[in-house]
């Protein structure tokens, strides 16, 4: 039983206990449903409290039923709230630390509610995609006024006790605690001065209005969809909101029930409800148990302060931990340092850091030329030129430096981190971090896992990932890891459609419709062309046999790096960002259609969408066959936060997933068919054709 039932004098207390947050699971709904029976059955209670053990209230639904038949089986939590509300006695609701989704609505559904301060209140089920289904929608305008109300419920922020307690006419808390520590205390002396009232107040009976009515709720939806416009839950939860103005009671609980079953088919509603799931997997490593010991992290160290190493201090500078770079000249360190000033200059300016933060940040920082300076660095991050020779020499340097246990971890993007890691005597020591531009903002770190690396190493890194607020996936080695190996075959796609009649600009257009935060063309100009160039010309030599749409080249050998140079794909004017079509870049692909003796076609954006996507999805399908990844989940974590993928479609492998994978392998192979397209890269991998065949899915 995940309740406990004890009997303090005439009060009996209901003690929800399910770590780490209480969820309302099958066990401690039923916990709840009998402690309430016990104390209707005995004379001598004369008012119940319900609070929960330890560090909340209650979060609300039990995650680990998420999807599964548990989450249904009564008493559900409606039916849990209709026992409270129904009890012989006063119910008072004793709220403490996090009072969240159902827990919120099993406080709304008691008589009476004292809050301690600090404690965080929320209907997040919105993040999910999904409006609150027990209640929430009805109940909290009840009690708070329909605009604060909405305001909690369309946006799923959570607000602290004492600013709710504090809202003109709010009738959410009967009483603020003086502090955590009283709450028990005061809660009981609240039963007991409330056990004689009959009939007892159910929020049920409150009023719910709004002075303007309608054109109030018009203004609401104008708001939520403008900042939300990929998914419909915000608008449902102004309906359902609006429905709580207009409905009798019941009436209102049957519409919200209504919403929140039809949101919970929606893909956008999956897709939040997968990136939930897949964030909390990805940390998860299938052969590194949780309780691996991990390596104390105090102090660190970066190799390169050119543009990945400035990011990447950054990061740890922000988490407190003092950051020593260093370079080969002092010049290197100085632009560096420079960058860094200047991005939290920036910061500062934008109000988004305040000065003495800045200050004590830099005062973190320090920068060597010597070597013999990263003696004390529990963790080393190389971020020098993409060069394996160069490399050599920075771990060969830092094998003989280093103090034993410390992590040596190289930001390489393509390189073998199992070669690397063969320059040192430790290897099980190295890892790949691979952070993404600008590595102070993007969330993505593929932390990549080498042969012989360590377990606690691993884990290490993982925590460390937390502590730094990065999204880690684990990959195994292989070239470009798993989100650059998926982008290669994306950007060839990209290139082959230009040859058969596309423009950057129709790409781009077509690819940020279906949600990507940019086109792969705008994306070339914001990275710098010229990495794909090199890469290609490597592969060139490496895969002779690989086909390429040249038009890629053909922009580089016109100095059109992208936005760096003022041109790419697209023209751009001096300091601005605004990408404009190319004349120039236009004239070059027909000219190179020409040559090839390919006659233009009429591109559909579908077809655009499809090959793009398909593409990346036919090569994650592969690099889950490989071990390269360890699951699908971790494949969209890395698409979704470090490529722009849409989240409202949860990542390739889930978009895949919905779209039916019979469905993607039907499109593949029509593409195989096109002789301008790569038919050997369209043939399904083997993985993809088996789920395809037996009719499942990736997730
Ligand atoms: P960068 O050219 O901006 O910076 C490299 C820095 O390393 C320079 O300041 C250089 O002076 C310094 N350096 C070179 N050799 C050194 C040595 N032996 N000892 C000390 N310092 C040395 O290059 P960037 O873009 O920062 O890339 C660095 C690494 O990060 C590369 O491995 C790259 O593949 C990887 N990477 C780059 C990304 C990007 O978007 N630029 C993204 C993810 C990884």
């Amino acid at each position: 039983m995940s309740a406990e039932y004890q009997v303090h004098g005439d009060v009996a207390v209901i003690t929800l206990v399910n770590p780490p947050v209480n969820g309302l699971g099958y066990a401690t709904r039923l916990g709840i449903t009998k402690g309430l029976a016990a104390a209707n059955a005995d004379a001598a209670v004369k008012a119940i409290v319900i609070t929960g053990a330890g560090k909340a209230f209650s979060g609300g639904a039990d995650i680990k039923e998420f999807g599964t038949p548990k989450a249904l089986m009564e008493p559900n939590l409606l039916s849990v709230i209709l026992a409270v509300e129904h009890a012989d006695k006063p119910v008072v609701a004793a709220i403490h630390s996090v009072c969240m989704g159902g827990g919120l609505e099993l406080a709304l559904g008691c008589h009476y509610r004292i809050a301690a301060p600090g404690c965080s209140v929320a209907l997040p089920e919105v993040k999910l995609g999904l409006v609150p289904g027990a209640g929430g929608t009805q109940r909290l305008p009840r009690v708070l006024g329909v605009e604060a109300a909405l305001n909690m419920i369309a946006t799923g922020e959570p607000v602290k006790s004492e600013v709710l307690a504090a809202l003109p006419g709010q009738k959410l808390f009967d009483k603020l605690a003086a502090s955590p520590e009283s709450l028990a205390e005061e809660a009981l002396a609240l039963a007991r001065s409330v056990s004689d009232v009959r009939p007892l107040p159910l929020v049920r009976h409150l009023p719910c209005k709004h002075p303007l009515g309608d054109a109030y709720f018009g203004f609401a939806r104008n708001m939520v969809q403008g900042m939300a416009k990929n998914f419909p839950a915000p608008g449902k939860c102004v309906d359902a909101v609006e429905a709580a103005t207009k409905q009798k009671f019941e009436q209102g609980m049957a519409t919200e029930r209504e919403f929140f079953i039809n949101l919970m088919w929606t893909p956008e509603s999956r897709a939040l409800r997968h990136i939930f799931a897949a964030e909390r997997a990805a940390s998860k490593i299938p052969d590194v148990p949780e309780d691996t010991p991990k390596r104390e992290i105090r102090a660190v160290a970066v190799i390169g302060a050119g543009t990945m190493g400035g990011g990447i201090a950054m990061n740890f500078l922000n988490a407190g931990l003092p950051v020593k770079m260093l370079e080969m000249k002092q010049e290197a360190l100085d632009r560096g340092l420079a960058t860094i000033r200047k991005n939290y200059e920036s910061q500062v300016k934008k109000g988004k850091l305040k000065a003495d933060k800045y200050e004590q940040r830099m005062a973190l920082l320090s920068t060597t030329l010597d070597y013999a300076d990263l003696k004390d660095a529990d963790l080393v991050i190389e971020a020098v030129f993409e060069e394996l020779g160069v490399k050599q020499a920075v771990f060969q340097a830092l094998d003989r430096v280093a103090k034993p246990g410390a992590i040596l971890a190289s930001n390489t993007s393509t390189l073998d981190v199992n070669k690397i890691a063969a320059f040192t005597e430790r290897p099980q020591d190295v890892v790949g971090m691979h952070f993404f531009s600008p590595a102070n903002v993007m969330k993505l770190l593929e932390v990549v896992r080498g042969e012989k690396t360590g377990k606690d190493v691993l884990a290490t890194v993982m925590a460390l990932a937390k502590k730094i607020k990065k999204t880690a996936v684990v990959s195994g080695v292989c070239d470009g890891f798993i989100g650059n190996r998926m982008i290669e075959q994306y950007s060839r796609q990209a290139g082959f459609l230009l040859e058969e009649g596309a423009t950057p600009e129709q790409v781009d257009k077509a690819v940020e419709k279906f949600g990507f935060a940019m086109g792969p063309f705008r994306m070339g100009d914001l990275a710098g062309n010229d990495i794909g160039w090199a890469i290609r010309k490597r592969r060139y030599v490496e895969k002779p046999g690989l086909k390429y749409s040249k038009t890629a080249d053909l922009l580089c050998e016109m100095g059109r790096f992208g936005q760096k140079t003022g041109a790419g794909w697209y023209d751009y004017q001096a300091g601005k960002r605004d990408a404009i079509p190319s004349q120039a870049v236009v004239d070059m692909i027909e000219q190179h259609r020409k040559a090839l003796g390919i006659a233009p076609r009429k591109i559909a954006d579908d077809e655009i969408v499809q090959r793009l996507v398909y593409s990346l999805v036919n090569e994650a399908a592969h690099i889950l066959e490989e071990g390269i990844a360890s699951k699908a989940s971790d494949i969209d974590m890395v698409y979704l936060t470090g490529y722009g993928f849409p989240i409202h479609r949860g990542g390739p492998m889930l978009y895949a997933d919905t779209v039916g994978l019979f469905n993607v392998v039907q499109s593949m192979q029509r593409f195989a068919k096109n002789p301008l397209d790569d038919a050997e890269f369209w043939q399904p991998a083997p993985l993809l054709a088996r789920l395809a065949a037996d009719g499942k899915t990736f997730n």
